[in-house]
């Protein structure tokens, strides 16, 4: 569509660029998203239940999954304008802020024992797709296909479980965004 409708006034780099994006920002991110939680449900059978069976439980459980999956760590980084404080350290103008999502979305001081996955928790919030003028692009794509993906999986199928001992699953060491590298299941 970009290349029919926008061709003549697209380069090749930028069209690669924003290939490249919507691969690493579409895909990766929800498809780690939907192996994570799977994963972070069978571990959590009653949350997992209520997943599969309530459909008003799918909404919060799903907000909670990203709150404390945060498959993103960082934020896209930022330049201040100006000089500005932030919790007693002062940041000068023209510097490079990286903002460490996956600490705020589990600092104490922002939701009760935030190391708890509880899809119970009501609207919290969180910053799992970041904040302001760079906020995802794709957040509302994102939680349609967690809120449709996750139940239909569980309903499909009812006895799935990882084959493997959970200290044995192989989670991705180091990645942009934070992820499983594979996840044997059975039925
Ligand atoms: C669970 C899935 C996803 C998570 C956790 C996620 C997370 C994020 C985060 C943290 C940012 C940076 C925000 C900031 O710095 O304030 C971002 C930006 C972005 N995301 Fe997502 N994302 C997800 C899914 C998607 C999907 C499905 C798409 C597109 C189909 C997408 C497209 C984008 C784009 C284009 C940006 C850049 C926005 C900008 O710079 O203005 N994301 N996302």
């Amino acid at each position: 569509m970009l290349v029919r409708e926008h061709g003549g006034e697209l380069t090749d780099a930028e069209l690669i660029g924003i290939a490249g994006l919507l691969l690493l920002a579409g895909h990766e991110t929800t498809s780690n998203m939907l192996s994570l939680g799977t994963l972070a449900l069978l571990r959590h059978p009653d949350q997992l239940a209520a997943v599969r069976d309530d459909p008003e439980a799918v909404g919060p459980a799903v907000e909670e999954l990203l709150r404390w999956l945060s498959v993103v760590h960082n934020a896209i980084p930022r330049i201040t304008t100006s000089e500005v404080e932030v919790a007693g350290v002062t940041i000068p103008a023209g510097a490079l802020v990286l903002a460490s999502l996956v600490s705020g979305n589990r600092d104490p001081a922002f939701v009760d024992r935030p190391d708890v996955l509880d899809i119970s928790r009501g609207a919290v919030g969180h910053q799992a797709f970041g904040h302001g003028v760079h906020h995802c692009l794709g957040a509302p794509l994102a939680r349609m296909e967690m809120r449709i993906a996750l139940p239909a999986l569980l309903q499909r199928f009812p006895t799935l479980t990882h084959v493997e001992p959970f200290d044995e699953i192989d989670f991705r060491s180091f990645h942009f965004i934070y992820g499983l590298k594979s996840l044997p299941v059975a039925w």
